[in-house]
């Protein structure tokens, strides 16, 4: 496997008068060609602040990148001007939404957005992206694709409307595709039919993603690997077999637990107790510690670090530290 993106001990802080808000703490990312990477945790951990990131997109001042490496085929992209920058986006990188309402254009046809895109980046002549702009909407699913271009975004569901991002994304060939709670806004069929899309297309495309959702549901039938996240670190690090088998950190058990299943009774559903610190004020050790039920003196005093273990996953808690484990 090859590397496409390995974001090295990214840290974006944002700065008001008085404090140093660390949204984003050090973390690692690698996702292969190919790939596909999810990012979860709840609201507030730092997810999207790590994707802008990526981007470049972290509005400064109040944020900045204050240290690590966003190696991309080998490219710093911290060290890159904004036009440089400007080139990745357009070109190598694409990103998704959540509401694709606010990212479409209400007063342009879909035909119009997406041909845009290619007249821009790919410099095609407007026959050339309207032959393109068909194809890729079929590619989403639009049977219809000759009369969806003509149309503009508010005849289209919430569904539909994610379909024609996807699209967008997709245009320029994207070697990453960043998609942040893609599927957040919809029902749960369409959801499924969007990650179904996704994932298909990737596998058609080589493509590779970093999905970003607060609901560990989501990830199941996607992701490859799955990082989770909490406030602004990474706790634990699994593919996505061994962290649904056998959950390590009691932040994963606590967000496994919270699952909402068609199945299952909902009787069953277990919230985390407490709520996520204010990165303004994170507490001294384990940053878990308050809400976590298996909690004990250390956890209080010191800050756990990324343990390997059996050299395949890595988790970020004192109960699998080796000298605990022989106490
Ligand atoms: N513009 C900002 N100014 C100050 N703090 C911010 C700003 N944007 C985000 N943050 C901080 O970064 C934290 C993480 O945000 P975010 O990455 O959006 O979380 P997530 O996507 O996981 O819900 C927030 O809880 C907030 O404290
Ligand atoms: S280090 Fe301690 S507080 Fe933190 S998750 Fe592990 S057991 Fe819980
Ligand atoms: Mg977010």
């Amino acid at each position: 496997m090859t590397t496409l993106l390995e974001v090295k001990n990214l840290k974006t802080h944002f700065f008001n008068r008085k404090k140093v808000i660390p949204a984003v703490d050090g973390v690692d990312i690698k996702i292969d060609k190919g790939e596909t990477v999810a990012l979860v945790g709840e609201s507030g951990s730092g997810k999207s602040i790590t994707s802008l990131s990526i981007m470049k997109l972290i509005p400064s001042p109040p944020g900045k990148i204050v240290d690590g490496e966003i190696l991309f085929n080998g490219t710093d992209l911290a060290k890159l001007t904004e036009n440089e920058m400007c080139q990745v986006r357009g070109n190598d990188i694409s990103m998704i939404f959540q509401e694709p309402m606010t990212s479409l254009n209400p007063v342009l046809t879909i035909g119009e957005q997406i041909t845009e895109v290619l007249i821009y980046h790919k410099k095609m002549s407007k026959k050339e992206a309207t032959r393109k702009a068909i194809d890729l909407l079929k590619m989403v699913g639009f049977s219809r694709a000759e009369e969806i271009i003509h149309d503009y975004p508010h005849r289209l569901s919430g569904g539909m409307r994610q379909r024609v991002m996807i699209a967008i994304a997709m245009s320029c060939d994207p070697k990453l595709l960043i998609a942040d709670e893609p599927t957040t806004a919809l029902d749960v069929t369409i959801q499924a039919q969007i990650l179904d899309l996704m994932k298909e297309l990737s596998e058609k495309t080589n493509t590779s993603i970093l999905i970003i959702t607060h609901d560990l549901g989501v990830v199941s039938d996607i992701a490859d690997k799955v990082l989770v996240m909490y406030c602004g670190q990474v706790v634990e690090e699994a593919n996505v077999e061994d962290l649904f088998d056998e959950p390590l950190h009691p932040y994963t058990v606590g967000l496994m637990e919270s699952i909402p299943s068609l199945e299952a009774d909902t009787d069953r559903l277990v919230p985390i107790q407490g709520n996520v610190p204010s990165p303004d004020n994170f507490p001294k050790g384990c940053r878990f510690a308050p809400r976590c039920p298996h909690a004990f003196d250390r956890c209080l005093q010191e800050v756990p670090s990324l343990m390997s273990i059996d050299g395949k996953r890595l988790v970020r808690c004192f109960l699998y530290d080796k000298e605990e484990a022989t106490v």
